[in-house]
């Protein structure tokens, strides 16, 4: 049995008027343990949804889906989530906002401030633990969430386009973070996005969604040796497929053979 499993899941909210719009339909998803996938698709084609199912934040209208075998009922400590706008505590500083995460984990006390400021120092943050969330740019916040979410360690990361607001050169030196701490730790994470670059760069596989209803339209294994040079061959030939892809999205369900 795969880690996360996931069969024939539709979910629907009420729009307007009341009346239900269907933005998830026939979602079949088996993600292994210790595996980087990416959801990669338009805005609208139900990622966060799709993401929000698996975390336990949301239920599925129809299907199944299970982790480590058992239903997903509620969101699950081991299981970290950083979400689209960082989820931050305002009346805590920055290392507060780390040692929290920590703390909720049962790590309290000089060990708590001890990791929290490892991981600080990962995301450059050293110098800004003493600020406050409203002291910070948008990346800086989002480094913060970052840093409370991998200094748990947690058994399932899921990540919402968790580098959309950085500027580039600190977003590929945090998808090299996140790329040395899975290879270090071997979470599973769930990492949304709709960079094609990224998703190619980041994931051993990528699902491609697409909208108008949500769904999974293809999936795409990556066989790179990770982390892999950002102007190697392999990931620009990668890119081309999944480009090819969106321009198919209609056409027959078969893999491409690279
Ligand atoms: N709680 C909700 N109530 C009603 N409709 C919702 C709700 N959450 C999501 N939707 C609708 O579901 C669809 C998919 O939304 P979702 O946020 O999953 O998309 P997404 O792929 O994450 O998009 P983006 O890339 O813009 O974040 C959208 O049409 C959205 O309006
Ligand atoms: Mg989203």
């Amino acid at each position: 049995m795969a880690k996360i499993e996931i069969s024939n899941i539709a979910k629907s909210f009420p729009d307007v008027q009341g009346n239900e719009l269907d933005v998830l339909v026939d979602v079949n998803l088996q993600i292994e343990a210790g595996e980087f996938l990416c959801l990669l698709g338009p805005s609208g084609c139900g990622k966060t949804t799709l993401m929000n199912l698996m975390a336990g934040f949301e239920q599925p209208t129809k299907g199944s889906l299970t982790i480590d075998g058992l239903p997903v009922s509620q969101p699950n400590p081991k299981h970290i989530t950083i979400f689209q706008d960082y989820g931050l505590f305002p009346w805590r500083n920055v290392l507060g906002n780390v040692v929290f995460g920590l703390e909720a984990k049962g790590i309290k006390g000089k060990a708590a401030q001890v990791k929290a400021e490892e991981y600080l120092e990962l995301v450059g943050l050293t110098n800004f633990a003493k600020s406050f969330p409203n002291q910070l740019s948008g990346g800086m916040k989002q480094r913060v969430a970052i840093a409370r979410a991998l200094a748990v360690e947690p058994d399932i990361l899921f990540m919402d386009e968790p580098f959309a607001a950085l500027d580039a050169f600190t977003r590929y030196r945090l998808q090299d973070e996140v790329l040395r701490i899975w290879q270090a730790k071997k979470p599973t994470i769930i990492f949304v996005t709709h960079d094609i670059d990224e998703a190619v760069y980041l994931a051993q596989r990528v699902v491609i969604m697409s909208p108008n209803p949500g769904r999974i339209t293809r999936t795409i294994d990556i066989q790179l040796p990770r982390p892999c040079d950002r102007g190697e061959a392999g990931l620009s030939a990668y890119r081309q497929k999944v480009f090819r892809e969106f321009e198919l999205i209609h056409e027959d369900g078969t893999d491409y053979a690279i």
